[in-house]
């Protein structure tokens, strides 16, 4: 390269930019973690090169052998970056065709735009699948809680007030099929991510025979029947990018579910709650407050929720109005989806983590469970066994519970004779309502948190995860 200017103003520009000018545009310091990819996607391109006779068998080889030491410098840390070839894909041609002549040939029918769209999807792709493994491993984890503590029983809360005993493991599944929505999503993005761009040009395609079949079969875009997926239009290709929105929006749903798993940790280990102890290596302790220690981790899972949020908005207000076709903003994707997928892969790893490392306390999570005013639904359902119609046996209960609160006594303290008070339909069965382990056992309908359901429920799960 003659006058150390970039590949792209070579010929028509007169010199180079400014320096300032060329650090605003330059996104080698954080697309340069595309090159795995983009090496890939040079690999399929020169293959096909040589069917269509644009490379000789040699060039092809020779290239081939470029890239592949290029990729070992730079997996070894010698491979020198250069922020004046603005990009990944000029930097790791610049270098190809320094090393072997026919490098020169590589950029053959491609634009650094259908080359970036292939770059993104093939990471992606990666990236989604890595992804996925991570959260089957966060359930894995809350699983295994549950299964531990498959005796332990806790209040169910709405409004964050205590509202009907569940078991800790019925709680701790909620998250499970969350989770699960979650990877759905994700699988359906990845389906949209695994179409292959390449061949669309700058905008326009090409006027050369090139072979884009070969191209997705031999970069993997292929369904699930083998057959091969390339975008249908070249301009949409270019500038596509609903698959890195698809992404951030899964990625952001999944934050906020990360979100609500770290907030019942942090408000279990409260002192109020006091259901779990976090181990040490997930906490912090105060710069100031020797007694303290905090859940910074699960803290710090609910607050990135906010980035991961941002994200997203980010990138559709990146893409809202953008004129047809590439324009150079398409850039600042990048910075955006890397932080997402790198924000919820820490955090649903870490989460993880934590989870391994939790003791419950077992008695206290069975105190709370056990307020019988807990119980005070199945008290009215007892009534309507006895005929009652709902509403009225939901008053009644309301009756006994403001006539237990009066006297000062528990919902399971008043006597035969003082639920008689309120009304005739009491018999004497009615205080065996209150028998914890019985009401747990007679919610078994599907999805409700009865012992002999939720057994069911953790076995379904240990079966689907592993
Ligand atoms: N670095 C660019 C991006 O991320 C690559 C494509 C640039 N294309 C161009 N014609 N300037 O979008």
């Amino acid at each position: 390269m003659k006058n150390h200017l970039p590949v792209s103003r070579s010929g028509r520009f007169a010199g180079s930019p400014g320096a300032e000018v060329a650090q605003f545009t330059e996104s080698i310091s954080f697309d340069q973690r595309l090159w795995r990819h983009d090496i890939l996607g040079s690999l399929a391109h020169a293959a096909m090169l040589e069917k269509i006779g644009v490379l000789t068998a040699a060039e092809r080889s020779a290239i081939a052998r470029g890239l592949k030491a290029i990729a070992c410098d730079i997996e070894a840390g010698k491979f020198r970056w250069q922020p004046e070839l603005e990009d990944v894909h000029m930097n790791l041609e610049a270098e190809l065709t320094r090393r072997v002549p026919a490098g020169a040939k590589l950029h053959t029918a491609r634009s650094r735009n259908d080359q970036v769209a292939l770059d993104l999807r093939l990471w992606l792709r990666d990236e989604i699948v890595s992804l996925l493994s991570e959260i089957a491993d966060l359930q894995r984890a809350l699983v295994t809680l549950g299964e531990k503590q498959a005796h332990v029983l806790i209040p169910g809360y709405t409004h964050l007030q205590r509202a009907q005993p569940v078991y800790l493991a019925h709680h701790l599944l909620a998250y499970v099929e969350m989770l699960e929505r979650d990877s759905a999503r994700l699988w359906d993005c990845h389906s949209r991510v695994n179409v292959c761009p390449l061949g669309s040009g700058a905008l326009a395609g090409t006027t050369l025979p090139i072979n884009r079949v070969l191209v997705a079969k031999l970069l993997g875009f292929v369904d699930a029947q083998g057959q091969p997926q390339l975008t249908q239009n070249s301009m949409d290709a270019v500038s596509d990018r609903d698959f890195a929105v698809e992404f951030c929006a899964a990625a952001a749903l999944l934050a906020v579910h990360l979100s609500r798993l770290a907030e019942d940790v942090i408000l279990w280990t409260s002192s109020e709650f006091n259901f779990i102890r976090i181990a040490d290596a997930y906490t912090t302790g105060s710069s100031l407050m020797p007694q303290k220690k905090n859940p910074d981790v699960a803290e710090l899972s609910r607050g990135k929720a906010g980035r991961v949020v941002g994200n997203l908005m980010a990138l559709l207000t990146l893409l809202k109005g953008l004129p047809m076709s590439y324009n150079r903003d398409l850039q600042e994707d990048k910075e955006r989806l890397f932080d997402s997928a790198d924000t919820v892969r820490a955090t649903t790893r870490l989460m993880a983590g934590m989870l391994r490392h939790i003791s419950v306390n077992d008695r206290e999570c069975l105190a709370a469970a056990c307020d019988p005013v807990l119980l005070a639904t199945d008290l009215a359902d007892y009534l309507v066994r006895k005929g009652l119609p709902f509403r009225q046996a939901h008053h009644l209960v309301g009756s006994v519970v403001a006539l237990a609160e009066k006297s000062n006594k528990l919902l399971s303290q008043l006597t035969t004779a003082e639920l008689q008070s309120v009304d005739k339909h009491f018999g004497p069965d009615a205080r065996s309502v209150f028998d914890l382990k019985r009401a747990m056992s007679r919610r078994n309908i599907v999805g409700a948190p009865g012992t002999r359901e939720m057994a069911k429920q953790l076995a379904r799960w240990r079966k689907l995860l592993s």
